[in-house]
Formats: structure tokens, C-alpha cells, sequence
């Protein structure tokens, strides 16, 4: 198989204009043999969330992230119960949902975990292959493979259950033309970009990270090479990351070429509350942790989303000072000093070197925040900032009285 034929290109990916090349580049794909896979990933195909407010919020990802507006579904189309706002910036859909009746259950699932991500929805080629793999394989099946049709043709879906009360809905949209789903319309943003704003500040999803109970985290490895056919990623953090006071553990799973990357944290026993007790207290169990968007120009994104009111964890200068870390991570394409003013941290491994930087929690719960990351080559999740990135976090902790 040719490295072409193992990317080919989702129309969200057609549509945002990535070419294999430059999608291998910003979420650092690998060839792999999809026919001996027993469940084959396309891509992601969205991350759900349920909001308190999902108007606002989503008029934050406009405003803010640069995300477009595409499709709604909600009262004035049927949907009594809710909204749902889905949003796009390249190939990265994100949908927005918040519940409007007072009985919504959604409302419910916002009183145990505030603002979350729900799905981790993905896209494949065969949904009842893919669940009867699952089903093979112990697999909590949430929803049976059906089909939704509107106007614009059929879905074919179903769903499995992951982590706390996350689950993986599987779409197979390649028999559907409209926006979304069945039952969204088309809707365009009514944000207008501010002159000589970027067209958007990020292109695609890199990973999805979950946080589990403590002791649970190999579990969930083995689930998702188990029922998803998912490999462990070179870059396997298996030891405690730790600073003075708290400690994690971390592995990661990725779909055959790495399209789907999704790192699992567990805490691990230290001298204080780790950043993963934290969220599990806040979030009343596991969830989704971040989301590490890929941008190109990881320094417009920050200088942007700064500007706009974005808080960032801080990156002491003693980071960019060490002589080692300058050892380390050689050259890379602007100066030091460019990375240090905005807090950018830098890591290199054996294949190159990626960019990245932390948003401070985006919603009231210290739970879910963002990472924007920037590859060049590099494959991994930034190993060698994880002690200076918890400390980093250790100081918001601590502010909030969590340490
Ligand atoms: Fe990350």
C-alpha cells in the first residue's frame, strides 16, 4: 500500500483544504496495513460536548477559537429538548449541546459534570464490523448499528460505552451529503472575522485525552487495543510522572496510522493532590482531560487567542534558561526568545520536534482545557515538558485551593 492510499483524505479533510502531506505533517500520521485491522478508523469525526449554555459557548468558539458555524439543530428545527451547535475550523468539528426543557437530561448530566465532552465520535467505514468486533470483545454496546436518513441521505451509526460516561458513537457518513446529521440544518455563523484575522487557528484534532480512576489506566489500555484494534504509541509513559508533590501516569493508544490519538491518564499516590484528582473530584469520575488542537503557526494562534482573552499556564523563564533543555532541543524554526515571550514549550525527539502550549481550564470546573500544539516531525505528547508543565499547573492548584 502506498503512503497515499493508507491517507486518504475525509471530505471535512477535502473541504479544509489539507493535503495527505500536510495532514501526515500537523497530526503526525504513520502508514499502517488497514486491511488486517478489525476495526477500521477513518478519522475523528467529533468531539460532543454538553455545555450549561451552549448559545454562549458557542458563540465563545467563534469569537474566540475561530471556529465556523455549520449546522443547528434545535427548537426552530424540531428538536424541542435542546440545542446543538456544530462548528468546524479545518478538517476539527466540535458540537456544541446544551438542554432547554427543564426535564432535558442533558441538564442532568451538566449537574454531575459541568461543562464535558460526551463523544469522542469517529468516523469508519463499516459500523457493524466494527461492533461486532466490540461486541466480540466484551464491549458495552450504547446504541445498536442503524440507520438516519433526511433529504441529504443515510447515516449509518452506533455507539459503545468508554470511560465514566463517555461514549464512541461510530458514523459511517460516506452514503450522506447534508452538513451534519439528520435533523441539523445548515446554519452560517453570524461572528464576522475581524480584518486581517487568520482564517482559523487551528486545522485539525491531534489527541483526545482521557482521565481514569487511579489503578485503572492499564485497563483501559488493554480496552481500547482490545475492542478498537488500537496500538500503543512508541511515546508509552509508563512510569509516574512526577513533580515534588504529585504524580500521574500516562499511556497512549492510536488508531493504525495514528489519525486518532488518545493518551490516558491515571493519578498516581504523592505527597499532594495530583492534577488528575483534581479533575476526577470536579468531573465526579473519568473523562475527557484536553483536547490538543494542530495548528501550523502555533505563535499567530497564541498571539490571537491571547488577544481575544485566552489565559495560558505560564512557563517560568528558568524553562527557556536551562542550558540543557537548550542542548536538547537544538534548533527549531524561530528564536527562543519568540517561544519564551508567549510561553511556547518545546520538545524534540529521534523524528523532530513539536511546539506546544496550555490553556489555564476554559469553563468553571477545573477540568477541561486545550493544548495547541505545533509538529515538525515529532511524534510524541511532549515528554520532556511534563515535569515543567505540572508544576505549572501545580501553581493554578494551588490558587484554587485544589493542591
Ligand atoms: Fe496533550
Amino acid at each position: 500500500m502506498t503512503a497515499d492510499a493508507a491517507v486518504e483524505l475525509t471530505p471535512e479533510e477535502l473541504q479544509a483544504g489539507l493535503t495527505a502531506e500536510q495532514l501526515r505533517t500537523l497530526v503526525g500520521l504513520v502508514e499502517y496495513d488497514a486491511s488486517s485491522d478489525p476495526f477500521p478508523v477513518t478519522a475523528q469525526d467529533a468531539v460532543v460536548f454538553v455545555v450549561g449554555n451552549a448559545t454562549q459557548t458557542a458563540q465563545f468558539y467563534q469569537a474566540v477559537f475561530g471556529m465556523e458555524l455549520v449546522a443547528y439543530s434545535g427548537p426552530e428545527t424540531g428538536r424541542r429538548d435542546r440545542k446543538a451547535f456544530v462548528l468546524r475550523s479545518g478538517s476539527c468539528r466540535f458540537v456544541i449541546k446544551g438542554g432547554v426543557s427543564p426535564d432535558s437530561p442533558l441538564l442532568d448530566h451538566h449537574r454531575r459534570h459541568g461543562d464535558g465532552v460526551v463523544d469522542l465520535a469517529m468516523e469508519v467505514p463499516d459500523v457493524d464490523k466494527c461492533i461486532a468486533h466490540a461486541r466480540a470483545q466484551g464491549a458495552t454496546i450504547l446504541e445498536e448499528p442503524n440507520d438516519v436518513s433526511d433529504e441529504h441521505g443515510t447515516v449509518r451509526r452506533a455507539a459503545i460505552a468508554a470511560y465514566g460516561e463517555t461514549r464512541h458513537t461510530l458514523v459511517d457518513r460516506s452514503r450522506y451529503t447534508g452538513p451534519y446529521l439528520p435533523g441539523y440544518v445548515a446554519r452560517e455563523s453570524t461572528v464576522v472575522r475581524p480584518e486581517g484575522a487568520p482564517k482559523r487557528l487551528f486545522q485539525a484534532l491531534d489527541h483526545a485525552v482521557g482521565n481514569v480512576e487511579l489503578g485503572r489506566m492499564d485497563e483501559w489500555v488493554s480496552f481500547y487495543n482490545r475492542v478498537m484494534g488500537f496500538v500503543n504509541m512508541a511515546e508509552f509513559v509508563g512510569d509516574d510522572i512526577a513533580t515534588d508533590y504529585s504524580a500521574l501516569m500516562s499511556k497512549v493508544v492510536a488508531s493504525g496510522n495514528h489519525r486518532v490519538k488518545f493518551p490516558l491518564n491515571e493519578p498516581a499516590v504523592a505527597k499532594k493532590k495530583s492534577q488528575i484528582d483534581e479533575y476526577l473530584e470536579f468531573y465526579t469520575g473519568p473523562g475527557c482531560q484536553h483536547m490538543a488542537l494542530a495548528t501550523n503557526d502555533i505563535l499567530t494562534t497564541v498571539d490571537v487567542l491571547r488577544s481575544r482573552g485566552v489565559e495560558f499556564l505560564s512557563t517560568p523563564d528558568s524553562y527557556y534558561e536551562d542550558p540543557e533543555l537548550r542542548e536538547r532541543i537544538g534548533k527549531v524554526r524561530v528564536p527562543i526568545g519568540e517561544l519564551q515571550s508567549r510561553g511556547i514549550l518545546v520538545d524534540r525527539d529521534e523524528d523532530g520536534y513539536l511546539l506546544q502550549i496550555f490553556t489555564k481550564p476554559i469553563g468553571d470546573r477545573p477540568t477541561v482545557f486545550y493544548e495547541f500544539i505545533e509538529r515538525h516531525g515529532s511524534l510524541g505528547f511532549g515528554k520532556g515538558n511534563f515535569k515543567a508543565l505540572f508544576e505549572a499547573i501545580e501553581r493554578e492548584q494551588d490558587r484554587r485551593g485544589n493542591l
